[in-house]
């Protein structure tokens, strides 16, 4: 059984937290190193960061796989902008290359129609050829780099990618 959850208790948001642990550690540590993992779990996923960001209007869900969370998704709709930011997208290592990806971005798209807006865009970073390529063969184009300090020494060298939505 698959789900796809609301993430809503402070339970859910320990859940999230525990795995992007789990999953930036894993997936990060090669492309930006422990210390900005550590940094970026602590200000960005951390359960007070993920609260906070909650307060702000993020959406964030739980994909839920034979009763276990298999991976996470993050949401911020700015309507006056028309868009819709995909904040997070990540699914556990050893279920990857099951849609459940496709499926958490089919979600992010639905949310896109249901209100109205224009286009879905997001960051990565520029050396994360896996998921840049995964992105382009779903829809995305690259409109550009984006390098942002994030202070404690540290940038986001990304890339940001849009893609159009048609039932806009
Ligand atoms: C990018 C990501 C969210 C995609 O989710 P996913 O569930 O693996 O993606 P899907 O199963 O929907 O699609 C994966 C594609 O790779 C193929 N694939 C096969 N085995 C795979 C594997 N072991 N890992 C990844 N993809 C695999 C699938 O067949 C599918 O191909 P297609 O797109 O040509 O049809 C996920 O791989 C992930 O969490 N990556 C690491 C974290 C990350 O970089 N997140 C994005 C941050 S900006």
């Amino acid at each position: 059984m698959f789900d796809i959850r609301r993430v809503v208790t402070e339970q859910d948001v320990a859940e999230v937290a525990l795995l992007a642990r789990e999953i930036w550690s894993q997936h990060y540590l090669p492309i930006i190193g422990q210390a900005q993992v550590d940094y970026m779990l602590d200000k960005y996923q951390s359960v007070p960061a993920i609260t906070g960001q909650m307060a702000e209007g993020y959406e964030y869900y739980l994909a839920v796989n034979q009763g276990a969370s298999a991976g996470y998704l993050a949401l911020v709709p700015d309507v006056a902008a028309s868009t819709l930011m995909i904040s997070k997208i990540y699914v556990k290592h050893g279920l990857r290359g099951q849609c459940i990806g496709r499926k958490m971005l089919a979600l992010a798209e639905r949310r896109c129609s249901e209100r109205g807006l224009r286009s879905i865009w997001l960051t990565v970073n520029k050396h994360n050829r896996q998921s840049i390529q995964w992105y382009e063969r779903n829809g995305f184009v690259n409109a550009g780099a984006l390098v942002a300090d994030i202070g404690g020494g540290f940038v986001m060298d990304d890339l940001k990618m849009v893609k159009e939505h048609a039932e806009a």
